[in-house]
């Protein structure tokens, strides 16, 4: 079967990489356009939502779908066939809207934000049973990095996300968080590969401010049919705006009304 390979590796490993989730033909004008999102975003013209360093540098890009941003492709590329293959195969044919960013160096110093996992608002500092649970909770999401130049700057301690932390790990995801951890992994991605990978693994960024990264990360969710309305995540509230639905591809349009209708905002 498509992908059984990948999804063992996933499943053990917490992540996998393939040369084949992004059409050629696409990847140049991704790279262009992303180009473009950048200079808009450090430029001032644009900034829908952006993550900044300390000397207010973007290193990372929200706002891709926004007609302010004015980037059709990066919604063409969220529904393009070979993304739609691999999440398919992993969360099914009832998908709602995910997300898409880019990642990228700041250019005055090098960057980090330390070791993490994507937890958001759950526990991270959990007893044995609350991380656990958190940890083998089923899957709803497929996320991943497409490098659109080469890019060593993620770096996961592999086979984290099923496991408790160790108490050397426990130090570096509350407090010494640049500390190196025994059996980290720069994930070696050449421009044009993908990784798709879990949040849940213990992970972090190390951007160097003159190796240039540009990388888009993507995601999809799986519809939640009886999923209840809460607050809309801040970095995601240029979102509810009127006019983001409309410059969506027709076929993106009913899975971005999923998502809206679980807003509350
Ligand atoms: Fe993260």
């Amino acid at each position: 079967m498509f992908c059984d390979t990948e999804k063992r590796q996933y499943r053990k490993q917490g992540f996998f990489i393939v040369d084949d989730a992004v059409d050629p033909d696409m990847l140049k004008s991704l790279l262009e356009a992303a180009i473009r999102a950048k200079k808009k975003v450090r430029s001032g013209d644009v900034d829908l939502y952006t993550h900044r360093s300390e000397d207010g540098e973007p290193w990372a890009i929200r706002g891709l779908f926004a007609p302010e941003m004015n980037e059709p492709i990066f919604a063409e590329y969220l529904m393009s066939d070979p993304i739609m293959k691999y999440t398919r195969a992993f969360l099914g044919t009832q998908l709602q809207l995910g997300g898409a960013l880019i990642f990228t160096n700041p250019y005055q110093a090098d960057y980090g934000f330390g070791w993490h996992r994507d937890f958001g608002s759950k526990e991270r500092d959990g007893s044995y049973q609350v991380e656990m649970e958190i940890l083998h909770r089923p899957q709803r999401g497929l996320r991943w990095h497409l490098a659109l130049v080469d890019d060593y700057c993620l770096q996961i301690v592999p086979g984290s996300h099923k496991r408790y932390r160790t108490a050397h790990e426990r130090r570096c995801l509350l407090e010494e968080r640049h500390d190196n951890i025994p059996g980290q992994y720069a994930v070696p991605l050449k421009a044009g590969q993908t990784v798709f990978w879990t949040g849940n693994l213990i992970h972090r960024g190390v951007m160097k401010k003159d190796v240039e990264r540009l990388t888009l990360s993507g995601s999809w969710s799986m519809y939640s049919k009886n999923g209840k309305p809460g607050e809309t995540d801040p970095r995601l509230k240029w979102m509810l705006a009127d006019n983001v639905r409309g410059f969506l591809p027709k076929e993106m349009r009913p899975l971005y009304d999923r998502w809206r209708v679980l807003q509350e905002g």
